[in-house]
């Protein structure tokens, strides 16, 4: 089954095409009109969805060689209400053209599930840590559908404390990629960082460490407080990989959301001495494929959605 996947819940309109051998075509524009805003417009978003959709859908089925898919997937949520209402829409009314099924899919359910694309896809069960812009949520998947929190952030995502730190340094959005690059120079044993703590053991918070680089920053090198920055970021989420694999007795693990994409991240965690499922960098960050391959799975077992589905600002997987 070829299934066209559809992702408009941010800043990057996406979309591929997922078959029974794999990823045939994944086309991405992330949009570069919000830099001059620090951060995402939400109406600045939809209308550049909007003008964008039919261009990127076209060229994931070109691409694909596919005329006419077997299903269509899209993002019905979490996300910015019109942003996700572009793709949405867009998705039901083609699948509505073709006379095919339609899925909605959680975006969030899409990045947890985006290992499973990957050679080394991980049987379940296993621990998905999803660490985006707006989420950072370590789960226990026992299936597809089936999903139980672990651990997560009780104030900040880890994306957007990254984001806040890079526009404290001065440096652009998205800010991720900035403070990676950035600390590619510095030092991180330079600045002393707090590792902040959550009431339960496991759970996460990133809003004091935005607080405490502000207060630790003056007069040190950008580049060592970007360093210091993000080793503190990855600390906290390696350990709580190890104390989620020690608690639940589950020792697969995989990696996804678009701060997976950070390449010492990535060292970290790949050097826990657990099996780990890292996908590459453009898998990590909002894709048209994950949106595919999870509307795949869903399809697979009976679940399409009906064309009144509507689309929904906050949504938990599974449920
Ligand atoms: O998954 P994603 O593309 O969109 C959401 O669903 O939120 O994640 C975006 C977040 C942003 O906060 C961005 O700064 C962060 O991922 N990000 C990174 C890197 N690339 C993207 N954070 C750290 N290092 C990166 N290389
Ligand atoms: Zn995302």
């Amino acid at each position: 089954m070829f299934v066209l996947g559809i992702e408009s819940s941010c800043d990057d309109t996406a979309c591929a095409v997922v078959g029974p051998t794999g990823v045939l075509s994944d086309v991405v524009h992330s949009q570069a009109v919000h830099t001059q805003y620090g951060g995402v417009v939400p109406e600045v978003a939809s209308r550049a969805h909007a003008e964008k959709i039919v261009v990127t859908a076209r060229a994931a089925l070109e691409r694909a060689g596919v005329d006419q898919p077997d299903a269509v997937a899209a993002t019905a949520g979490p996300g910015l209400i019109g942003a996700v209402l572009v793709g949405l829409c867009f998705g039901k009314g083609l699948a509505a053209g073709w006379g095919v099924p339609f899925v909605g899919v959680n975006h969030l359910e899409a990045h947890l599930l985006s290992p499973l694309l990957e050679p080394e896809a991980p049987a379940f069960p296993f621990l998905a840590l999803v660490v985006s812009g707006g989420h950072t949520t370590l789960y226990a998947a026992k299936d597809v559908g089936d999903y139980a929190v672990v651990a997560e952030t009780v104030d900040d995502a880890a994306g957007e404390a990254f984001d806040k730190v890079a526009r404290l340094l001065g440096l652009g959005y998205p800010g991720g990629p900035a403070i990676e690059a950035l600390a590619k120079d510095g030092d991180p044993t330079k600045v002393a960082l707090p590792r902040p703590r959550a009431p339960r053991p496991l759970d996460m918070s990133f809003s004091g460490l935005k607080t405490a680089v502000r207060a630790a920053s003056e007069g040190a090198r950008p580049a060592d407080v970007a360093a210091s920055f993000q080793e503190a970021v990855c600390d906290v989420l390696c350990d709580r990989i190890v104390r989620a694999v020690e608690q639940t007795g589950i020792e697969r693990v995989a990696l996804a959301g678009g701060v997976a994409a950070n390449a010492r991240l990535r060292e970290r965690v790949g050097s826990l001495g657990l099996r780990t499922t890292i996908p590459p960098r453009s898998r990590c960050t909002d894709n048209g494929a994950m949106i595919a391959a999870a509307g795949r799975l869903r399809l697979a077992r009976g679940e399409a959605s009906p064309f009144d589905l509507t689309a929904r600002a906050r949504w938990t997987p599974g449920e």
